[in-house]
């Protein structure tokens, strides 16, 4: 069966250790935990659709090592096509070391297989592709323009070509992507609005701003408003942005608009991080159609 959601990305074991505190520069502290757990953004965007009920297939490369198992095994097992996943002999699965404290997170990716990933026409025969920026730029703009339709989440923070931005249908970015694109200083919503219009000048259809436990800015040439986030209580972000993104890919395939697929992100990015990590914590379809009921209708801006 030919896929709603195509992911080209990236697959990484991540490392997490849980402490008080960040460390400062030179500082040695005692951590509470260290875990492993499949992440990548690519992976966590597919895993977060196919829970949603899309058909997902994933473009991605791993290692021929033990964490590339691994991830292929976490990756079938939530119901995404590995079949466009190519294993590497010489280079080993990417690795994410991630810090959490209090909630927030610092993360280091280790590229590793991600470097290699490649495309071909057959990879992106799906209505929606979704690429985020842990695999090399050339696959990314490749894809975009094979793409139906085209959604970046441009993460981690890098610039983005002009050409690039023509292509994306939807771009979705924290604050701190958002001012990396557009060299504009992100503070208030409105600063999103204003930063957001001039990506739409740049010729990105419809752009969405991820404002953490504020919610979401969806900016349209028609107006631009804001999805506010429940209230909840907060143990781990790690990954909650890739699960908006799953979540919004696969109802944009099941063919919502934009508006009402951006309150289904909210809502799986404010289930997401509730628990430990990205993929075991991301809602599948009953918890995702229950957090969406928690969400409030969107504000015009
Ligand atoms: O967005 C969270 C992800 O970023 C982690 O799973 C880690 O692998 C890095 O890619
Ligand atoms: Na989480």
């Amino acid at each position: 069966m030919s896929a709603d959601v195509s992911v080209v990305g990236s697959i990484n074991l991540d490392h997490t250790t849980v402490t008080s505190a960040f460390p400062g520069p030179g500082e040695t502290i005692l951590g509470e935990s260290v875990a492993t757990s499949v992440g990548g953004k690519g992976a966590n965007q597919a895993v977060a659709a196919a829970l949603a009920g899309a058909h997902v297939s994933i473009v991605g490369s791993v290692g021929s090592d033990p964490d590339g198992d691994r991830a292929l095994a976490a990756l079938s097992a939530a119901g995404v096509s590995v079949d466009r996943v190519r294993r590497c002999d010489d280079v080993p699965t990417g690795t994410a070391w991630i810090t959490v404290a209090d909630g927030e997170n610092k993360i280091i990716v280790v590229p590793g297989a991600n470097e290699d990933v490649t495309i071909d026409g057959a990879d992106t025969e799906a209505s929606v592709t979704l690429c985020q920026l842990e695999i090399p730029m050339d696959v990314v703009a490749s894809a975009a323009g094979r793409a139906g339709l085209f959604i970046l989440n441009a993460a981690p923070a890098t610039e983005i070509t002009p050409a690039l931005l023509r292509q994306c249908d939807v771009l979705v970015v924290n604050e701190h992507e958002l001012a990396t694109i557009t060299s504009e200083l992100i503070g208030s919503v409105n600063s999103i609005v204003t930063a957001s219009r001039s990506l739409l000048d740049a010729g990105v259809r419809a752009v969405i701003t991820t404002v953490g436990a504020q919610g979401a800015v969806l900016c349209q040439p028609g107006g631009a408003s804001l999805t506010a986030a429940p209230r909840v209580p907060v143990v781990d972000t790690t990954g909650a942005g890739d699960a908006f993104c799953g979540v919004l890919a696969a109802r944009l395939a099941a063919g919502d608009v934009l508006s009402v697929a951006v309150k289904w992100g909210v809502a799986a990015g404010s289930h997401a991080v509730q628990a430990p990590s990205a993929q075991s914590s991301y809602p599948d379809g009953a918890q995702l159609k229950a957090a969406v009921e928690a969400i409030a209708p969107a504000k015009e801006l």
